[in-house]
């Protein structure tokens, strides 16, 4: 059984898309999340789950090892950032290296990096006009927003669209696809 670990800051949807895609599978499980807030609303679905969770400490993740070793002691396949808004330490790049993904709600390398997440990247893709927006799912290296692409998937953009109607179609694609990407790099 491989073992997965979902980093998350927000309400969890995906997060909640992968432990349901992978709950009777003999592949792997999700067997930790971890939030940098104690709030976030992944956290509440890690309660209902029944999956160990853990409130990450800022200086400990940013100036120590303690969360590379949390992992490493899982036996951590892959890391999946799920909607997780800190930058990952070069630390922990390192010791999964090739094996932290991220995903994120637009057609990167446009409108990506810090303080480009939820609705304002939405805004910023209607604010520019575009024709169509997606998702990136990648690696994660030790930028925002800039390891190599593993999928893009695209929707179109409709005069009518708001930051509202385009995060919905965008989410659609996120929860169709990222369980899946995660299947296909554990096999
Ligand atoms: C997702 O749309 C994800 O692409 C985005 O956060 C949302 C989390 O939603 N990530 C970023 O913007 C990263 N730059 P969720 O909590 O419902 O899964």
């Amino acid at each position: 059984m491989k073992n997965i670990a979902i980093f998350a800051s927000g309400t969890g949807s995906n997060a909640q898309k992968i432990i349901d895609h992978f709950r009777s599978s003999g592949l792997a499980r999700v067997s930790v999340i971890l939030s940098n807030k104690a709030d976030a609303g992944v956290l509440t679905i890690a309660e209902r789950e029944q999956i160990p969770a853990v409130v990450i400490d800022k200086e400990q993740f940013f100036r120590g090892d303690t969360y590379v070793k949390l992992l490493q002691e899982l036996g951590t396949d892959l890391v999946v950032l799920a909607g997780f808004l800190w930058k990952v330490p070069a630390n922990l790049v390192q010791a999964f290296s090739g094996r932290i993904i991220n995903i994120h709600p637009a057609l990167l390398p446009k409108f990506g990096g810090k303080g480009m997440y939820g609705h304002f990247v939405h805004e910023a893709v209607l604010a520019a006009g575009e024709k169509e927006s997606g998702i990136t799912i990648h690696y994660v290296n030790e930028k925002y927003d800039d390891g190599g692409v593993i999928l893009q998937e695209r929707c179109a953009i409709l005069p009518e669209d708001t930051p509202d109607t385009l995060a919905r179609k965008v989410q659609v694609l996120e929860h169709q696809w990222f369980p899946l990407i995660v299947e296909r790099l554990l096999k």
